[in-house]
């Protein structure tokens, strides 16, 4: 027997909140299809996560699922010879808490193609720590440099995991990096993790004009909204706003002139579907872009008792950083 976060659907009313409950009495009869086993060791919290954890629709698509979009584990058995039993492999996304049992559970089976060994000097508790939220991260920096942008970049949502990883990479790297965030106390902790200027996020939350003064080459977006149209309507010249989230909004208003007047590039990033090449990529450059004791300062560990109430924490923005599930405890 082992231990999971269940989501219960209320099939006969589809607009009431899920049950969320902690299940003692879980065996290996009900993981699903996968040519991989796994002991989960850690798992991680992530936006989504909250959201799937205080019972909200929009993650969870099954009537019954293990939460977690993050695991990190050893193999126990696997039908795929590219894994071998006792290997440390990691998923992020791909359906995790989706379609397919998560990662808040003791044990998982998952397809061979989502699996990532972890890399050789990633602790699996540092694995999880970079998780969904960091991986995310590392997607954006890549898009930035893809867009050959260098100098000056802006990051949303600063204070936040894909904030937080984003900021410690981007400064590894020499960019100069401008954090936006709300929390005031916040603000030792961010030039810590790297970044050079410091602005309140109310600056950007106004809805913008089409175009503003130039401000930085590339900007790493969480929140969306108007947060994301002034990011847009700021940027230099030729530069790259990528956009992977939406605390503040899902809208979007903005205008075609910083594109046509500007050349600025606007690129989503998708951690769930990213494909295999990308995300071996974007875990080979965590490894060696990522200062893991930046990482420790923005991590913090929890039990896998006290999840569902840290998944509460995370959407009402209480949560620093990134936060660890030990899936033992
Ligand atoms: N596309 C993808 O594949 C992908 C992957 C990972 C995450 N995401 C999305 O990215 C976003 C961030 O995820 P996360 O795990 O980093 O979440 P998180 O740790 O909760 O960080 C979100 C941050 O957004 C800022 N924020 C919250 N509400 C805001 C508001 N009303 N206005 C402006 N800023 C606000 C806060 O930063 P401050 O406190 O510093 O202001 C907060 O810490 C979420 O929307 C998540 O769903 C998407």
């Amino acid at each position: 027997m082992w231990r999971g976060i269940e989501v219960v659907k209320n099939e006969s009313d589809p607009k009431a909140p899920a049950h969320v409950e902690l299940s003692e009495q879980l065996d290996d009869s009900v993981l699903m299809p996968g040519d991989v086993t796994i002991d989960v060791e850690y798992s991680s919290l992530n936006y989504k996560d909250g959201i799937a954890l205080t019972g909200k629709p929009g993650i969870v698509r099954e009537p019954r699922l293990i939460a977690g979009i993050d695991l990190v584990g050893v193999v126990s058995e696997s039908t795929d010879d590219r894994y071998f039993a006792g290997q440390r492999v990691l998923v992020n996304g791909c359906g995790l808490s989706e379609t397919h049992h998560g990662g808040y559970a003791e044990r998982a089976r998952v397809p061979g193609d989502w699996v990532v060994p972890v890399p050789a000097s990633i602790s699996n508790q540092h694995a999880a720590a970079i998780g969904t939220a960091g991986f995310t991260a590392m997607l954006s920096v890549l898009a930035l440099e893809r867009g050959g942008v260098t100098g000056d970049v802006l990051v949303t949502g600063a204070a936040g995991g894909v904030g937080s990883v984003a900021i410690a990479l981007l400064s590894r790297l020499g960019f100069s990096v401008t954090a936006s965030t709300g929390r005031a106390e916040e603000h030792d902790y961010l030039r810590q993790l790297g970044a050079t200027t410091i602005i309140d996020r109310a600056e950007l939350s106004v809805q913008p004009r089409a175009l503003m003064k130039q401000r930085w080459n590339g900007a790493i977006d969480a929140v969306g909204g108007s947060t994301l149209a002034s990011a847009i309507a700021a940027t230099h010249y030729g530069g790259t706003v990528t956009a992977c989230g939406n605390a503040q909004s899902s809208e979007l208003q903005t205008s075609v002139m910083p594109f046509i007047l500007r050349g600025v590039s606007l690129v989503g990033i998708n951690s769930v579907f990213t494909p295999r090449a990308l995300r071996l990529e974007a875990w080979s450059r965590l490894e060696s872009d990522l200062d893991l004791s930046a990482l420790e300062g923005t991590t913090s560990t929890i039990a896998l008792s006290d999840t569902i109430a840290a998944g509460a924490d995370i959407i009402a923005g209480r949560i620093r950083g990134r936060t660890v599930i030990d899936v033992r405890r």
